[in-house]
C-alpha cells in the first residue's frame, strides 16, 4: 500500500458522494413530475403506474419492477447518506470556528451547507420510511391507493415534510455540485454563480408548488374515495 494510494481514497469517496448525490437529484426531478400526473386526473396517474411496471412493454402489470427500482434507489441513498455522514463533525468543527472567528460575515454557502445538513438529517427517517414502502407493497400504487396511504395511512404529513427537505436538498445539492466541479462557468465566475443561484431558487419555487398542487389533489381523492376502493380498505 503506497502513501499514493492512501491519499486516493478521500478523493474517491468525494466523488462517489457526488455521483450518487447528482443521480438522487436526477431521480427527485423526474419522480414529482411523474407522479404530478394526478393533477391531470386519476387516468393520467393510473397510465403512468401501468408503464412503470412495464405493462406496455409486457402486456401484464409486473409492480416488482417498481420494487426493484425503489430497493435501488434506497441502495443509492444509503451509500449516499453514509458518505455525507462522513463530513460533517470536521466541516461542523470549521463551520464553529469560523462563525467564531468571524461572526458578523454573512456566508452564503456555510448557510447552504447548513441547509444539507437539516434536511439530509430529517430524510434519514422520513425518506426510509417512503422508500420502504415503495419497496414492499409496490403493487398498492395508483391513483385511489395512493391516495388512500396518504389520507388513511396517515402519510400526508410525512409527504409535506419529506417534499419540502427533499426539494430543498436536490437543489441546494446541485447548484453546490455545478460549483464545486465548475459545470457551466463560462468564463464569467461571478455571473455564472448568480444564474445558478437563480436557477436554484427557481427549481425549489417551482418543484415546490407542483408537489404541493400534487399532494392537494391526493388529500382531495383520498377523502372522497370511490365506493369500491373504500369497501376494500375496511376491515
Ligand atoms: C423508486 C423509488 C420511489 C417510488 C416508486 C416512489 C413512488 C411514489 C408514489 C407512488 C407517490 C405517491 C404517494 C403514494 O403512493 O404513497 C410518492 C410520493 C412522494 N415521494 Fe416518492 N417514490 C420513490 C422514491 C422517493 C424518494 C427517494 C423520495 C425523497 C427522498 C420521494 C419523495 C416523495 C414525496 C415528497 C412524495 C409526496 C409527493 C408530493 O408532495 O407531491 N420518493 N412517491
Amino acid at each position: 500500500m503506497s502513501k499514493l494510494h492512501h491519499s486516493r481514497v478521500p478523493a474517491w469517496l468525494d466523488f462517489t458522494q457526488s455521483a450518487t448525490g447528482l443521480l438522487l437529484a436526477l431521480f427527485i426531478v423526474g419522480h414529482i413530475v411523474f407522479e404530478a400526473s394526478i393533477l391531470l386526473g386519476p387516468d393520467a396517474m393510473e397510465k403512468m403506474t401501468l408503464f412503470f411496471e412495464g405493462y406496455y412493454l409486457f402486456g401484464e402489470r409486473h409492480p416488482g419492477i417498481v420494487g426493484a427500482m425503489a430497493a435501488g434507489v434506497f441502495a443509492l441513498f444509503i451509500v449516499h447518506a453514509f458518505l455525507a455522514m462522513r463530513k460533517i463533525p470536521s466541516t461542523w468543527r470549521q463551520y464553529r470556528a469560523f462563525r467564531d472567528h468571524m461572526a458578523r460575515f454573512r456566508h452564503e454557502d456555510t448557510a447552504l451547507w447548513m441547509v444539507q445538513v437539516v434536511t439530509g438529517f430529517a430524510m434519514f427517517f422520513l425518506g426510509s420510511v417512503h422508500l420502504y414502502t415503495m419497496m414492499t407493497e409496490p403493487q398498492k400504487i395508483g391513483p385511489y391507493l395512493s391516495a388512500q396511504r396518504v389520507v388513511e395511512g396517515w402519510l400526508w404529513p410525512l409527504y409535506l415534510l419529506l417534499l419540502f427537505c427533499v426539494v430543498l436538498h436536490a437543489f441546494v445539492g446541485l447548484y453546490r455540485l455545478a460549483m464545486k466541479w465548475g459545470w457551466f462557468e463560462g468564463k464569467n465566475y461571478r455571473r455564472s454563480r448568480k444564474v445558478m443561484k437563480n436557477l436554484m431558487r427557481l427549481g425549489i419555487v417551482a418543484y415546490l408548488l407542483l408537489g404541493l398542487a400534487s399532494l392537494g389533489t391526493y388529500v382531495g381523492i383520498g377523502l372522497d374515495l370511490p365506493e369500491e376502493v373504500a369497501v376494500e380498505a375496511a376491515p
